[in-house]
């Protein structure tokens, strides 16, 4: 099998992370390892933002940033139901509400004229998520933020490395939430991070992720023990620094299946429109005027072929069951649409030019 996604760990990555191991400093209070601390720093260098923080997964990175904003129990937060649910349960966890608007049907992600009309005198804060590795319409959906002083914190989980008009996937927002999930752009097993320019989300996220505690012994909110351990920050180093060379070889990948997918006439490929860098976390087809029937043989006919081929996401968050219980019945049309209609190729860097090729071929055998 072709794999969707998969960790590259080299010799570096070994090596760094037996260093801890043999150190025996594999965490240290408060998540100031002396590894979690030089990881922060060449985050933050890489994003272009003041700040870095390091958690022990995106959806804790999602979490604490909520916290530091002051969501809670009567607010509203407007985001995608198309994406993964963390962000979605991360608000509900908070207490506050998740709004959830449709998306462009082209980017698939959310769309930002749908944001004024979702917006009430609850409406705290706006989660754009850059799905698949595009990153949201950011210069709108900040000018809305700042006309009705919202908070904007980034769903950058699968965006390692994207840019909008020149800036990174980190520094678009107020905050900014990755992953580095095993299957993410770049992996610390698992972990998370929170970009941000604003010193006080800072100061509050460090210590949210430390039992709310200022100083030892000293909480002065609620917090949580989202620090991240000295092996994932040890491992997040290399990865970070081999993530131009996995970017450039993704895109190497995507532009191969954007020249030779072009003719097929039932497929929609990814847009990348002017002015944004994609970082090609999956390549994502929609398969025009299919049902979910349709799609999903025609998924199953990859996979026969050893191409793991994969629907994200088949059910919007909006479908599952609690948040259809909690938050009542809604329709998003675009959003229903793209669920059933698609699905993902491998565009990672382990994948030979000579395998998207052959990728390229199973797909004109289906599709021509
Ligand atoms: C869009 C999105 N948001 C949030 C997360 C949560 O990250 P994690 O799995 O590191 O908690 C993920 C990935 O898993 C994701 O894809």
């Amino acid at each position: 099998m072709i794999p969707i996604n998969k960790p590259l760990i080299g010799l570096d990555e070994i090596r760094a992370v037996a260093k801890v191991l043999r150190s025996e400093i594999l965490t240290q209070k408060g998540g100031f390892g002396p590894n979690v601390v030089e990881f922060e720093r060449l985050f933050s260098k890489y994003v272009g933002t003041k700040y870095a923080l390091a958690l022990n997964s995106g959806t804790s990175a999602l979490h604490a940033a909520l916290l530091a904003a002051g969501i809670g129990e009567q607010d509203e937060v407007i985001m995608p139901s198309f994406t993964f649910v963390a962000a979605a349960e991360m608000v509900a966890l908070t207490g506050a509400k998740p709004i959830f608007i449709d998306i462009n049907p082209r980017t698939y992600c959310i769309d930002p004229n749908e944001i004024e009309i979702a917006i009430t005198n609850r409406t705290k804060a706006i989660i754009p998520v850059h799905l698949y590795g595009l990153t949201a319409e950011m210069d709108a959906i900040m000018e809305i933020a700042r006309r009705y002083n919202l908070i904007v914190i980034e769903d950058a989980a699968q965006a390692h490395g994207a840019e909008f008009h020149g800036e990174k996937a980190g520094k678009l927002g107020d905050m900014a939430c990755f992953s580095f999930y095993g299957t993410k752009n770049m992996t610390t097993g698992e972990g998370g991070m929170v970009t941000t320019d604003n010193s006080e989300y800072a100061d509050a996220i460090r210590s949210i992720r430390n039992h709310g505690e200022r100083r030892e012994y000293n909480s002065i909110r609620i917090g949580h023990n989202y620090r991240m351990p000295e092996m994932a920050a040890a491992l997040g180093r290399p990865q970070l620094l081999k993530l131009p060379k996995f970017l450039a070889l993704r895109r190497r990948n995507a532009g191969i299946y954007l020249d030779k997918l072009s003719n097929l006439k039932e497929l929609q490929l990814p847009t990348v429109p002017e002015g944004y860098e994609h970082s090609w976390y999956v390549f994502t087809i929609r398969l025009l005027r299919a049902n979910s029937a349709k799609r999903n043989k025609a998924v199953r006919k990859i996979r026969q072929r050893y191409i793991d081929s994969q629907v994200y996401y088949s059910m919007p968050i909006h479908w599952l069951s609690y948040y259809r219980q909690t938050y009542g019945s809604i329709k998003l049309p675009k959003t229903e649409t793209a669920s059933r209609q698609v699905f993902s190729l491998p565009v990672q860097p382990g994948v030979s030019e000579k395998k998207i090729l052959y990728v390229v071929n199973v797909l004109k055998k289906i599709f021509s």
